[in-house]
């Protein structure tokens, strides 16, 4: 698992003047599902298109097992791609389109039979391998992309946003169908998304993306609990993002004042003055004397989300989200709270 597969060594890319991507040093293990996140723009695409070989590099080398891909084109570099707007070509029928990649490299035509079926069979889309893609659903032609992608059995799969035109339901139903893919084949995936909680669901290791840029790569637990600057804590999940000043340095500890005045004390050390911390809304608990750090407040909104409760407070001119399980006594509007937190789910953060 931790050997690397797939290496970016000082990758960039420019269109014309637009430098898009910045010098990326990316590792891809194998064996492991990898996944870019990051805002619309910020350049996921144009790095799968340079591992997928659809797009050249300005600079920089892509290897794969040690060895430069820069000059091996598309079809040759072992590696299945799956597309939101890769369409199936409409005019073949479902066996058809999931033939084409073994025609492409020449597999001769009694083994594609043998092979088309056998993929169709695994993902229960046999009965429908003479249909047309537009008499299918649109669960059912993603999963004929990706079966057209598996076909070659390649090692890698790079996966383009392969969900985002579903619903949502069919989209959870369709993610845990690629995770047990990936288990099942043994695969190696780079998969493409801005949608944070489907990185979260399906990743072992997220890279995001911000400006062409990697600003933080890690697991999920390592991005969500210890975001390392102020855009990967507010681009994953929620958070109460506080500016604050450090008012005095323990061992292991920084006290510091926030906005308005209230002093708290969280772990860490650091030689700024002006810091963020970033506490989500999850780790704020009313009224918990035992934390250690707490904040008079006034709820201003308390709003029902079905499984749990997110409650909007003010403390001067700071603005809180907290969220709690519905199984506590919500409270009141206008009432004056205790918001309490542990100083080890505060993250301080420099960037
Ligand atoms: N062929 C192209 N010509 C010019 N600019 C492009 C081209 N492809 C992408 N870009 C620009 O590169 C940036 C990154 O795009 P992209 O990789 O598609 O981002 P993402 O997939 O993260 O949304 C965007 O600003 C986009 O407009
Ligand atoms: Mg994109």
């Amino acid at each position: 698992m931790s050997a690397s597969l797939i290496r970016f060594e000082n990758v960039s890319k420019a269109f014309g003047s637009t430098v898009v991507i910045d010098d990326l040093n990316l590792d891809v293990r194998k064996g492991e599902f990898l996944t870019l996140l990051g805002p619309s723009g910020s350049g996921k695409t144009t790095t799968l298109l340079m591992l997928a070989g659809f797009e050249a590099p300005s600079g920089g080398t892509i290897l794969v097992d040690g060895k430069r891909i820069d000059d091996l084109p598309a079809h040759r570099r072992g590696m299945g791609v799956v597309f939101q707007n890769y369409a199936l070509f409409p005019h073949l029928t479902v066996a058809q389109n999931v033939a084409f990649p073994l025609q492409m490299r020449g597999v001769p035509r009694g083994e594609i039979a043998r092979r088309v079926d056998a993929a169709l069979d695994r993902v229960q889309l046999r009965h429908l391998s003479s249909r047309k893609p537009s008499q299918l659903s649109g669960g059912q032609q993603q999963r004929v992309a990706l079966t057209r992608c598996l076909v070659f059995e390649p090692k890698v799969i790079l996966m383009d946003e392969p969900l985002s035109a579903l619903d949502k339901q069919l989209r959870e139903r369709l993610q845990l169908e690629i995770r047990e893919l990936y288990r099942r084949e043994g695969l190696t995936v780079v998969f493409v998304t801005h949608d944070q909680s489907e990185a979260l669901t399906m990743s072992d290791r997220i890279a995001v993306f911000n400006r062409g840029a990697i600003a933080q790569i890690g697991t999920p637990a390592d991005i969500y609990d210890r975001p390392a600057n102020r855009f990967v804590s507010e681009f994953i999940g929620e958070t109460n993002l506080l500016e604050a000043e450090v008012t005095g340095r323990g061992d292991d500890h920084l006290d510091l004042a926030l906005e308005g005045g209230p002093g708290i004390r969280v772990p860490g050390r650091c030689e700024d003055r002006a810091v963020a911390v970033s506490i989500r809304p999850e780790r704020l608990v009313l009224d918990a004397p035992e934390l250690d750090n707490h904040l008079d407040a006034t709820v201003d909104d308390v709003v029902y989300q079905g499984n749990h409760l997110r409650i909007h407070l003010s403390c001067g001119p700071l603005r809180l989200v907290a969220q709690s399980e519905r199984r506590i006594e919500p409270p009141v509007v206008g009432r004056k709270v205790r918001v309490s937190f542990a100083a080890e789910d505060c993250t301080v953060l420099t960037e």
